[in-house]
């Protein structure tokens, strides 16, 4: 039997550690994540120093438990592929030093990743028969992007981040609440769990005409809401009342409103064949739900990776890396990381 082609992915642009292998572009061996949520909840969102200093703790222990899950040794690696951008710049350097140690003491290739193409290729993992043209909705704690592919390697940006991205948009206001960090899973289940239809809430409307996603005019709505309905955070008891349970139910509803409503107008402008999603918030299951239920209405296949692959981790790095590598992309070890690195040219 051939030795299969080993890549190990690195993940660390923001607050979770990863590390991954996968087998010729197609088999997970392995997909360590490490959170640093408890390290980061008593702040309500993530302190981009706290977390630069924790990858540095847990990258070495990380790595060596995805080659132990994967059951083998540095010496079999045959590439290492890390995120390279965007994200907070202390957490990026800690993974990218590692890959470049490792590549030049292993004498393999480095491939430098975008962090958003990872995203948009981690539904690939669980689907390899995609289809092209598609639509990708990213939604995370630092995105909220909607692009057009007409092929692999091909990304317009239909419509970006204007202000809060989707995530942050969900801890801030759990954290306006007095709900625990990250706000996005709480949020999720308090609203299934309520059965009103929740406290309404006005779209926002960007007034040049732009579909770029804005979300903080919400989070300004809900507080208003609060003051205009006197509703009070939740206190020491942790004991959620009904009236912060709209709140949420009506909150999460806008934001899902806001997120399709786009996805729906080009979906119908561009007619793709597929619509895939990734990021922390795609994990919300009345998005999943709601797209699901639309996308059949259109006659559109809809696909989301499971949890794991969702939110941040090193497997869609290993992937992404893996393709590039295939098409002759490789990153020199004097690179640097950028925190602004863009996917794809812009929708005009
Ligand atoms: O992709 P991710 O793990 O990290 C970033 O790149 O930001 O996304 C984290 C974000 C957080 O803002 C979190 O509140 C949100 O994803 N999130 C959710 C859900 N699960 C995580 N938002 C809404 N519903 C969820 N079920
Ligand atoms: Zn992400």
């Amino acid at each position: 039997m051939t030795k299969p082609f080993l890549v190990l992915g690195i993940e660390s642009s923001c607050d979770d550690t990863s590390a991954a292998v996968l087998g010729d572009g197609t088999r997970l061996l392995s997909n360590i994540v490490s959170s640093q949520e408890a390290l980061h909840a008593p702040f309500g969102g993530v302190v981009p120093e706290l977390a630069s200093r924790q990858h540095i703790r847990n990258i070495g222990p990380v790595v060596s438990e995805a080659l132990q899950v994967a059951g083998i040794n540095l010496s079999d690696l045959d590439l290492v592929a890390v995120t390279r951008g965007p994200g907070l710049i202390g957490s990026l350097l800690v993974g990218l030093n590692y890959a470049k140690a490792l590549a030049y003491a292993l004498r393999i290739p480095l491939v430098g990743v975008n962090h958003l193409e990872g995203h948009f290729h981690s539904p690939f993992l669980e689907y390899p028969t995609i289809e092209y043209p598609l639509l990708c909705l990213i939604v995370s704690g630092g995105h909220s992007s909607l692009y057009h592919s007409l092929q692999a390697g091909h990304y317009r940006l239909l419509a970006g981040t204007r202000d809060d991205a989707a995530g942050e948009s969900f801890d801030k206001v759990a954290k306006m609440l007095g709900l625990p960090y990250p706000g996005g899973p709480v949020i999720d289940r308090l609203a299934r769990e309520y059965a009103g239809a929740g406290i309404p809430f006005n779209l926002p409307k960007i007034s040049d005409g732009s579909l770029d996603f804005s979300f903080s005019g919400l989070k300004t709505a809900a507080l208003q809401a609060m003051q205009r309905e006197g509703i009070a955070p939740v206190g020491k008891t942790g004991e959620i009342s009904e009236p912060v349970r709209a709140l949420v139910k009506g909150f999460q509803a806008a934001v899902i409103r806001q997120l399709l409503h786009r996805v729906e107008s080009f979906a119908r402008q561009l007619a793709p064949r597929s619509v895939i999603m990734g990021g922390g918030v795609s994990c919300n299951s009345e998005l999943r739900r709601q797209s699901r239920e639309l996308m059949a209405e259109l006659g559109i296949a809809c696909y989301f990776p499971s949890p794991p692959l969702t939110t941040d981790n090193a497997a869609m790095i290993a992937y992404t890396g893996y393709k590039l590598h295939r098409l002759g992309r490789t990153t020199p070890l004097d690179a640097n990381a950028d925190t602004n690195l863009a996917l794809g040219e812009e929708f005009s």
